[in-house]
């Protein structure tokens, strides 16, 4: 993927991780987004989502897609926004029977955590954020400072980090 532009930011806790959420909410063509989420187990991917939806006006539990692979939510006066997790994803029929092929080419917003599982079945993400641990001594503690690095592979995506 060609990248377009690129921000990088310290996460040196959650909440920094809630500003970077609000602020991209604060885009309307968000909603028109496909965002890739990478990083390892316990970085902060659905937490960021989290925070990201309940920016959104997303009201209610936000559960981890870890074993449903996808699960969606509607959005007041918007189409669906749409969660992935390809972590437990092993057969690559599956995202056609599941009707995830329809969900990617219908509107609203998409964001996936662990896409590298699901290469080649994915459309080109509008942006592809990083979540990395500070210090790898203190990973997957589900503490600690994080840093992110956001980067735009669409014009869409350079206007996400505007
Ligand atoms: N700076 C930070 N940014 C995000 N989360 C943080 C931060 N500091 C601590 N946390 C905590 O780290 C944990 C991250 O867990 P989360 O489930 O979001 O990870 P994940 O990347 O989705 O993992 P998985 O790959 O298993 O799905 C949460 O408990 C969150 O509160
Ligand atoms: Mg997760």
């Amino acid at each position: 993927m060609t990248i377009l532009e690129t921000r990088s930011l310290p996460w040196p806790d959650e909440a920094a991780c809630a500003a970077t959420a609000q602020r991209l909410a604060a885009h309307p063509a968000l909603r028109r987004a496909f965002i890739e989420l990478h990083g390892p187990l316990g970085a902060g991917k659905t937490t960021f989502t989290r925070h990201l939806l309940q920016a959104l006006g997303v009201t209610g539990r936000i559960k981890s897609p870890t074993y449903a692979v996808m699960e969606q939510y509607p959005l007041p006066g918007g189409p669906a926004i749409s969660h992935f997790d390809f972590y437990r994803f092993e057969d690559p029929q599956e995202f056609e029977d599941a009707g995830f092929r329809d969900v990617f080419g219908a509107p609203g917003l998409k964001i996936a955590e662990w896409p590298e599982r699901a290469e080649g079945l994915l459309p080109p993400a509008d942006l592809r954020i990083d979540i990395a641990f500070d210090d790898i001594d203190d990973g997957e503690d589900g503490g600690g400072p994080r840093r992110v690095r956001l980067a735009a592979q669409t014009p869409l995506g350079v206007e996400l980090l505007s």
